[in-house]
């Protein structure tokens, strides 16, 4: 593990969900020890740092997002133990973990909120938002449109009314109260001291409420992620904080502080235009909401996304840009979920493995650190019957047996099942045949990986538009020290040619790292030509 500080500018991120990704004792669901077993293929692969989502105690009634116990990992799951030893085979690695924490809410399940509903003047009382009427807070919006209609919901034990931004069964945090924080703080400690790299903060728009606002990035909000950022640089140095806030830029950036808030945060409104510059074949919407991202403070960094654990939001895109979405993406009403689309990278693009390449070769070369998602790297499908986002989180299929070598135990004991849509079963679908064969998408996305690792100006680097005149292609280099890359992505279903300025670069000395394209001149201009979907990430003078 290298000892940078600014290690987290230039990783490669991987959200692994414990739950099913590989079972190491046979009862059907994944655990530490299961993952604990897969760190050399993550190694190989390429991986710097895993995301583990929730794990603790909960219900599991929100994947884990509803949790009971702050402090403890959810039995099935295996032990502290076997989390400590996880942490320290990543560390062993050179690799590093970091975790989710979900500072907003807890489940109804947690004790506190038993204790608060049940004895309202004793010390859990007020650790919640509690109201008699359910009328403050009105202009803020609902987020889970598909399964509540209010943001209020009633206690008949307590005979008061509490708020919660999200499932009815997780009321929010009452940050008013001093205690609240200073719990959630010893918990971040908890896990910082068993040696986590850092933490994924979830839903942190929404942690202190205001009448009269939108209850989202107010400064209240603020101050408190300054105070955890203020106890994680005196007591744990180095260890990071990824901001999970789905909004639009100019709010993002307030969550990096100046340099005393999150170190990195989510881009969420460059996610779907990938998709949409696909759908369009037109470069636009991804040139527009670059040029529209204001430029990091220094020491930050964008966490860049293609899919993650839920749907496929399409929170940050317009009204019409949003039914444009849905009816391209999401042809089968069960494939819309809230304001997104229920499905994985490799079905939307119909199994397609060169727009899957097209696609993380993009990511890889965009401004930000990439955050793949566990699956996406042999083209997984997805369940669109499951229930709510379940569909997105079956078992990784490791191999073509029954249990996908997921697991040994009889699969209808498995949280979810595996995959069962054409084209996407575990016998066309696997880690073991693509290991097997080195023209599989796994093997290219292990090259690409390795190749990027090399270049420092595809994390790092300046990023400059280089103006194609062809809308279906986009130019774009990247320029750090005397390393200057540049990677050309055409999002046509035929081939194109694209025409750049005069000096962008000299067609005669190119050398192609990853992908292709043919190169000419035209009246002094370079030419590039890319296949169908194609792409090339190059040098040149
Ligand atoms: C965001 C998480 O990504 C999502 O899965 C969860 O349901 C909500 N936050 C609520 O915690």
């Amino acid at each position: 593990m290298t000892t940078e500080t600014n290690w987290f500018t230039k990783a490669v991120f991987y959200e692994v969900l414990v739950r099913t990704f590989a079972d190491s004792n046979g009862d059907g669901v994944g655990d530490m020890q299961g993952l604990t077993s897969k760190l050399d293929y993550l190694q190989w692969l390429g991986v710097d740092c895993l995301w583990l989502p929730p794990f603790f105690s909960s219900p599991l009634r929100d994947g884990g997002y509803d949790v009971a116990d702050y402090t403890n990992v959810l039995p099935e799951f295996g032990t502290i133990e076997d989390t400590r030893a996880l942490i320290a085979a990543v560390h062993g690695r050179g690799m590093r973990i970091i975790i989710d924490f979900v500072m907003n809410h807890t489940s109804s399940a947690h004790p506190w909120f038993q204790a608060s509903r049940t004895d309202p003047t004793g010390p859990y009382g007020d650790f919640y938002v509690w109201r008699d009427e359910p009328d403050e807070y009105l202009d803020a919006r609902i987020i889970f449109i598909d399964t509540i209609d209010s943001n209020w919901s009633f206690d008949e034990v307590r005979g008061q009314y509490y708020w919660h931004r999200f499932f009815d069964h997780q009321p929010d945090l009452n940050f008013e109260n001093p205690r609240v924080f200073e719990e959630i703080q010893d918990a971040l400690r908890f896990w910082l001291a068993m040696g986590v790299d850092g933490f994924r903060l979830d839903a942190v728009p929404y942690l202190i409420e205001q009448d009269g606002t939108d209850c989202e990035n107010l400064p209240g909000t603020h101050a408190l992620l300054k105070r955890v950022r203020a106890m994680v640089e005196e007591e744990y140095p180095g260890r990071i904080l990824l901001c999970e806030a789905n909004q639009w830029p100019q709010e993002v950036i307030p969550y990096f502080g100046d340099g005393d808030e999150c170190q990195l945060a989510f881009h969420f409104p460059v996610m779907p235009r990938m998709y949409m510059a696909l759908a369009r074949e037109d470069k636009t919407c991804l040139v527009d909401i670059i040029a529209a991202t204001p430029p990091l403070p220094p020491g930050t960094q964008w966490g860049t996304f293609l899919r993650n654990h839920d749907e496929l939001t399409l929170e940050m895109v317009t009204p019409a840009e949003r039914d444009f979405m849905w009816d391209f993406y999401a042809p089968e009403p069960r494939m819309k979920c809230n304001l997104g689309i229920r499905r994985r990278l490799a079905p939307l693009v119909d199994g397609d493995v060169q727009r899957i390449k097209l696609l993380h070769a993009l990511l890889l070369a965009l401004p930000g650190s990439p955050v793949l998602y566990y699956g996406d790297e042999i083209g997984m499908g997805d369940n669109i019957w499951l229930q709510d986002r379940d569909g997105v989180r079956t078992p990784m299929q490791w191999d073509n047996s029954p249990g996908a070598g997921f697991s040994t135990a009889d699969p209808s004991t498995f949280p979810f099942p595996i995959v069962d849509s054409p084209g996407f079963t575990q016998d066309v679908v696997n880690v073991e045949a693509q290991l097997d064969d080195p023209d599989s998408l796994l093997h290219w996305l292990q090259r690409t990986l390795s190749v990027r690792r090399e270049l420092e100006a595809l994390a790092l680097g300046d990023f400059v538009d280089l103006e194609g005149d062809n809308a279906a292609v986009y130019v774009v280099a990247r320029q750090w020290g005397d390393q200057r890359v540049i990677a050309a992505f055409n999002f046509s279903a035929s081939a194109q040619t694209a025409t750049l300025t005069p000096g962008a670069f000299d067609p005669e000395s190119v050398h192609v790292l990853v992908g292709g394209a043919a190169f000419g001149d035209h009246e002094g201009a370079p030419t590039m030509t890319l296949a169908s979907h194609g792409f090339a990430w190059l040098v040149a003078r």
